[in-house]
């Protein structure tokens, strides 16, 4: 049986920034606050013309670079994203896989909000260990500022723009593969975070097409709550279920929503600071692309090495989460 390992990270962020105070002059809010509730102090914005898929391509055209690889050995595309360029269709994977001019790729975009990095590892470890597929192109990006509502104090402090990209191989080598990842939803708290407009879900007239904008919805508190303890449940399961304690992963990398969740569930799991990896002051939640930026992040300032265990977590939109333990 192939295993499926890590290859290679990049990540893009555009290049306009939108600090606290540039918002407080838009919404009633501060610097103070955001920075108190969230840990964010700033975040990236994509430019009128530069789509989901322009950010997705070019953190995919790092990480192909870096990978090593031949463009032509990859055989899938995978992306994770909640801004598609399109709703329905054509999927933002197919968009990125013609940017990237690829070719003889099975491209497709999958839904699972800022978990969708987790949930795109494990489609990619499974395609791989089946034999189906060797090289998997995974990527998430996000335009949020495209469904983000800039009056709505309560969402628009948190979100940013960026993608990450990562290239999956098959090897035969069991000590660089993918140890485990998990995977989980409820939608029974799936009121919590939603865009309720823009879908078949929204109550407006088909027929008269009324215009109804698709931004995105949540209820802060109340997902604060559930995502620690979601959180802190499922690492708890991944490390126990490969008799790992956490003092042995070298980087603790979460989805980067909010300080203070990032913080409660590193506590729970006596992570020392070193550990966790913090990226959220500068890119704010990038949801499904917040886990390869950050982890693009510590490569890049030389932190991240070849053969360290990473622990990955996230929670998003769905409801959903997952945990992935990782050697890069
Ligand atoms: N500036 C100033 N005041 C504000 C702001 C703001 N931007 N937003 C809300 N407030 C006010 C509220 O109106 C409320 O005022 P009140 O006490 O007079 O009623 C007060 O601040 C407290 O509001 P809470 O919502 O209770 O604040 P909380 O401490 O929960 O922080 C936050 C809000 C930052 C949104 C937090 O709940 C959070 O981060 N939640 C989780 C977000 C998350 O992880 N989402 C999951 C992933 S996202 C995805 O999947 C796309």
């Amino acid at each position: 049986m192939a295993y499926a390992a890590f290859r290679s990270i990049g990540a893009y962020v555009p290049e306009k920034v939108l600090t606290n105070e540039e918002l407080s002059k838009m919404v009633d809010t501060s610097d103070e606050w955001i920075t108190k509730r969230t840990g964010i102090k700033e975040r990236h914005i994509a430019a009128k013309d530069e789509y989901t898929s322009d950010l997705g391509a070019k953190a995919a055209e790092l990480a192909i670079q870096r990978s090593g690889i031949d463009k032509s050995e990859i055989d899938m595309v995978v992306c994770a994203t909640i801004s598609p360029d399109y709703f329905c269709m054509p999927s933002t994977a197919t968009i990125i896989s013609t940017k990237l001019g690829l070719k003889n790729v099975t491209a497709f975009d999958i839904s699972a909000a800022c978990t969708g990095f987790v949930y795109i590892l494990s489609i990619a470890k499974a395609f791989i260990e089946s034999g189906m597929k060797k090289n998997v192109l995974i990527i998430g990006a996000e335009k949020l500022s495209s469904i983000t509502d800039y009056s709505d104090r309560g969402t628009c402090i948190l979100f940013g723009d960026g993608a990450g990209a990562a290239v999956i191989s098959a090897t035969d080598n069991k000590d660089e593969a993918i140890i485990d990842v998990h995977t989980g939803a409820d939608g029974e708290y799936a009121d919590l975070l939603m865009t309720p407009n823009g879908g078949s879900g929204s109550e407006h007239d088909s027929l008269t097409q009324e215009a109804n904008g698709c931004f995105m919805q949540m209820k802060g508190n109340e997902t604060f709550k559930v995502a620690v303890r979601t959180l802190t449940k499922d690492v708890k399961e991944i490390l126990a279920d490969n008799n790992i304690e956490s003092d042995s992963i070298k980087h603790f990398i979460p989805h980067q929503a909010n300080y203070r969740i990032i913080k409660a569930v590193g506590d729970a799991l006596k992570m020392r600071d070193e550990q966790v990896v913090l990226t959220v002051s500068k890119y704010g939640n990038t949801s499904g692309a917040s886990i390869p930026m950050a982890m693009n992040d510590i490569y890049e300032n030389g932190t991240l090495k070849a053969g360290e265990l990473m622990l990955l977590d996230a929670f998003g939109g769905g409801l959903t989460w997952g945990s992935a333990l990782v050697p890069f």
